[in-house]
């Protein structure tokens, strides 16, 4: 695979107003999601829920890649046909999620290190054979009481950026994801310093690890207050501190910018995505997109609930966060297309 085509795949995944949808749960953060809906944890539910997820009707209206995990990357709808073939057949692009998880990082209490990087290249050479043509990979960077640490950003963003040398060596756009997370008490002036800090490394070790800017995604969090910080903000001052953030740190070489929900309600991941489009759209170097899994799967989660009487109602909850969100893109989303969609339920 040329590098030509790569840049084409990571242009096609964020052109007009689509997006990225993840369903690339590890087998754990998946059951955990269903012991707290009630559903069975069992590879057949796992299965049967995905199989509902990408048959929605129209999805490759709004979606133009699905994030996959080592599970269901295998695994087939009940006639038989691999998820990758109903995907692509869908005009979505099949990616795949390649770290093995943020493990507890040594010699830095409360800090976590992206694992995986054994063995990727030939973990990688069979998912592109099985039809992948994007990867994922996520570090995870908390703010707290004198964390994170140089010694924590600096060695998930070497390894961010020798996953995406892998991945672009194999012919696959890599979607480099380094998450400053929401949990804590910090601002959002807080959480814009750290994520500041961390794209700067990200893009720094991208440099000397020989990666080209035109064949990647970045996947970063919206700059947001803290869960629990007693101060939250307006969608508008996150959207205007985000941009100012991202056009500090990211070059204008990268084709597209896809935000992680990190758990933000899939209202408040559409208006805030909204809100940068509309004041900022015209005068980025790159599209401003999603890739969300909880702000676009929950609600059909919810509503689904392991029963196949449920499935089209679920599908319907699906494609309305996705296209809400290929409206964001736009800057056409209104807290209106809620009303519609609960009136239409
Ligand atoms: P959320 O949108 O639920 O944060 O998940 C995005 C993702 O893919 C995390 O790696």
């Amino acid at each position: 695979m040329s590098l030509k085509e790569i840049i084409k795949t990571a242009k096609t995944l964020v052109a007009d107003d689509k997006g990225l949808l993840a369903i690339d749960e590890s087998t754990v953060t998946c059951n955990k999601r269903f012991a707290e809906s009630g559903i069975p944890q069992t590879e057949e539910f796992r299965r049967t829920y995905r199989e509902m997820i990408i048959t929605t009707p129209d999805l490759g209206k709004c979606i133009s890649g699905i994030i996959l995990y080592d599970e269901t990357i295998r695994q087939k709808k009940k006639d038989g046909t691999l998820f990758v073939k109903a995907i692509t057949d869908a005009g979505i692009i099949p990616g795949i999620k390649v770290d093995i998880g943020a493990k507890d990082m040594a010699g830095h209490r409360r800090e976590k290190i992206t694992e995986g990087l054994d063995g990727l290249r030939d973990r990688l050479r069979e998912y592109f054979q099985m039809g992948a043509r994007f990867a994922k990979w996520r570090a995870v960077i908390t703010i707290g009481n004198g964390i994170p640490s140089r010694g924590c950003i600096e060695a998930n963003a070497q390894a961010l950026a020798r996953y995406a040398a892998l991945c672009q060596e194999a012919g696959l756009v890599p979607i480099v994801e380094p998450e400053v997370l929401m949990n804590g008490e910090h601002t959002m002036e807080q959480c814009f310093e750290v994520t500041e800090e961390v794209l700067r490394t990200v893009f720094n070790q991208l440099y000397i690890q020989r990666v080209t800017l035109e064949g990647m995604i970045l996947k970063p969090n919206m700059v947001l207050p803290g869960l629990t910080c007693p101060k939250q903000e307006s969608v508008e001052a996150v959207a205007d501190v985000t941009v100012e953030c991202l056009l500090r740190a990211v070059p204008a070489a990268v084709p597209g910018i896809a935000f992680l929900s990190g758990g933000q309600s899939g209202e408040l991941a559409s208006a805030r995505l909204n809100a940068m489009n509309v004041r900022f759209k015209s005068l980025l170097p790159w599209a401003l997109a999603f890739s969300f899994a909880r702000a676009i799967q929950q609600p059909a989660l919810e509503i689904w609930h392991g029963e196949e009487a449920n499935v089209s109602a679920a599908q319907q909850a699906l494609y309305h966060r996705a296209s809400c969100n290929r409206v964001a893109r736009r800057g056409g989303y209104t807290s209106l297309m809620e009303k519609t969609q609960n009136d239409n339920m």
